[in-house]
């Protein structure tokens, strides 16, 4: 058991912080990891934030990209999340307005995270979506 928790942490530092974990620790009390819209629609007035779902599939619907690399995208939208983290706005927010009016703009997360951690939560909330569909 020891070793396995010491083969942990030296992933973790090999390979940078745990994306989930710091969504877990920094994002979740606010943003849903998954759900349906329709799921959405029905506990709406519960949420305080769009759901983590709804927030990378609006980023990959709005970011158009005309290089053929698709790491180009997901490189432009990680380094935006990355932002909003520490600098969310109206003048950025891709929200939709009628999200923005029911929530309000996000609060600064400045201070809360280092960069390796912003890079690893951006990376997964990029990635953590791009197999997963609802009908
Ligand atoms: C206190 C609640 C709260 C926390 C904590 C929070 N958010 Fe948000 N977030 C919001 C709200 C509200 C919005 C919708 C309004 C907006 O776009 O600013 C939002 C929107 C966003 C957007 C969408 C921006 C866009 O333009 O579409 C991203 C990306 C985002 N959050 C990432 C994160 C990440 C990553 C974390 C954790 C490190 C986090 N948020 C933590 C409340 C929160």
């Amino acid at each position: 058991m020891r070793s396995f928790i010491a083969l942990l942490s030296l992933s973790a530092v090999l390979f940078g912080a745990d994306g989930y974990a710091v969504y877990k620790k920094h994002c979740m009390q606010c943003h849903v990891e998954l759900i349906s819209k329709q799921e959405t629609m029905k506990i709406f007035k519960t949420l305080k934030a769009p759901p983590m779902v709804e927030v990378s599939n609006r980023l990959k619907e709005n970011v158009l990209i005309t290089d053929d690399d698709d790491d180009v995208k997901r490189r432009v939208i990680i380094a935006f999340i990355k932002d909003y983290i520490d600098n969310p706005s109206l003048d950025y927010s891709m929200c939709h307005a009628g999200a923005i009016e029911r929530f309000g703009i996000m609060p600064s997360q400045k201070g809360e995270l280092d960069a390796d951690e912003k890079e690893a939560v951006a990376t997964w909330v990029f990635d953590r979506y791009e197999d997963v569909t609802f009908d």
